[in-house]
């Protein structure tokens, strides 16, 4: 079915900007630890955000025009917080290295090409549909070093109407020629992206990417520091993810405390808002400084196992009150459904779990509130149906799941499980539903 959407071009937005009524049978995760069901509810949407969930339509209500979905369910959209848009053809292949040979032989290589704008206008898309696809409406992405295919990423999540945050890569040291910039090259490209944000609410905004401690020099990790309070940017980067990785960055950073530490000097952790993906390996005054600085973890359990990279320890990020979010970290990881990511989370906990019971293993509400609430407030308020929140919603048909009387828990269980992009039937981001591209 994929030559068909080669040249999909703009995705269409319905443009109802009144209040809007949905009915359906409502699930999402105002609290970890359990799941709010409501039955055939209702939820009202107005400027793109909820106004209310409701087991019967309040009066103040009633003659509102009702869309009504029936049997099918109405969740959070999915968030994600970690994934390489120019590693989108790697995905599924090149699983037989760890971090450090796997970026150097599949990684380096692959995203040297998108100095080619046609090339990464062609990937790119693929990858923006697909995000559409699984459901996920807010992610936070990898771009590359090179400015001209970034901006082209970051137009391509406009058009479809999705929010991303975009990171321009920044690098300058132990990576090819091809993807090596000077630290002006960065900050004039990263100053050229920033410029052509502007408007402060808008769904797509850049993000400052030092692609991790080894890829730059002090300096350019200063200036990315510099660049993040000036604008007041965000910050992402890798943190703590492999072994030998760890290792190198005590070489290259030795006054720093820890890994995260070497990120802080350079005003790189937590000083604007943060998303640290993988943190397999983060325990003592680094687990300490990302609680005090709310650093936010993007946990990649697929990435992590195909990688070899180890178990990240979300159940103690969890109690201490680390903000955690799901991240695809294709083509680290291989799947880039939100929904996969949650079964992985739960059943690496289990792994982990086995090792050490003093870490119960996640649960169904737990993950599914890491993925929706929890990685949501890195755009606003996002994630949830509380009033005030944005309407970035997905409907799901399960009806081929639905064997028997399922319970609604079970019904949205199974979808996670066993379903896939098939039953996802409407998707919402800030309140506009974002239709599939008739190409
Ligand atoms: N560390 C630095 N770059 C990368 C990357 O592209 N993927 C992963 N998983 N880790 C990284
Ligand atoms: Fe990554």
């Amino acid at each position: 079915m994929y030559p068909k959407y080669a040249n999909f071009p703009i995705f269409k937005l319905s443009s109802r900007n009144t209040m809007q009524i949905y009915k359906a049978n409502i699930l999402f995760t105002k609290e970890r630890t359990q799941f709010d069901v409501i039955p055939n509810g209702y939820i009202a949407v107005d400027g793109g955000k909820v106004v209310g969930v409701y087991e019967q339509l309040p009066a103040s209500l009633a003659g509102q025009p009702i869309t009504d979905y029936g049997d099918k369910l109405l969740i959070p959209a999915m968030c994600d917080m970690h994934v390489h848009a120019p590693q989108y053809r790697n995905q599924g292949i090149a699983m037989d290295l760890e971090l450090l040979p796997w970026l150097q032989n599949y990684t380096f290589p692959e995203e040297s090409k998108y100095v080619d704008t046609a090339y990464a206008e062609r990937m790119y898309r693929r990858f923006v549909r697909d995000l559409w696809r699984f459901g996920t409406m807010r992610t936070v992405a990898f771009a590359t070093v090179h400015r001209d295919s970034t901006r082209l990423l970051m137009n391509l999540f406009r058009e479809a109407g999705m929010s991303a945050h975009v990171g321009k890569v920044d690098m300058n040291r132990n990576c090819p020629d091809a993807l090596c910039e000077t630290v002006e090259d960065a900050i004039r490209d990263n100053e050229a992206l920033i410029a052509d944000c502007t408007e402060p609410d808008a769904l797509v905004r850049p993000i400052i990417t030092p692609r991790f401690v080894p890829s730059c020099t002090p300096e350019l990790l200063q200036a990315c520091g510099d660049l993040a309070r000036k604008h007041h940017l965000p910050v992402q980067s890798h943190l703590s993810e492999n072994r030998s990785e760890i290792a190198w960055v005590q070489e290259l950073e030795p006054d720093s405390r820890n890994y995260g530490d070497a990120y802080r000097r350079y005003g790189l952790f937590g000083d604007t808002p943060t998303i640290m993906a993988h943190c397999v390996w983060t325990e003592g005054e680094e687990l300490e400084l990302m609680r005090e600085k709310q650093v936010m973890v993007a946990h990649c359990p697929t990435s992590n196992l195909n990688l070899s990279s180890g178990t990240a320890p979300i159940r103690v990020f969890l109690n201490q009150g680390v903000p955690v979010g799901l991240g695809s970290d294709i083509s680290g990881g291989h799947d880039l459904s939100i929904f996969k990511m949650m079964v992985y989370a739960i059943q690496v906990s289990k792994m982990l779990y086995c090792q050490d019971k003093s870490l119960p293993f996640l649960t169904l509400s737990e993950v599914f509130w890491v993925a929706t609430k929890s990685a949501g407030q890195f755009f606003g308020k996002v994630g949830s149906f509380e009033p005030g929140y944005e309407f970035d919603a997905l409907v799901v048909d399960d009806c081929s799941l639905n064997l028997d009387n399922y319970s609604l828990l079970h019904r949205l269980e199974r979808f996670i499980y066993l379903g896939d992009d098939r039953q996802i039937v409407h998707r919402f981001c800030r309140g506009k539903e974002i239709l599939e591209p008739r190409v």
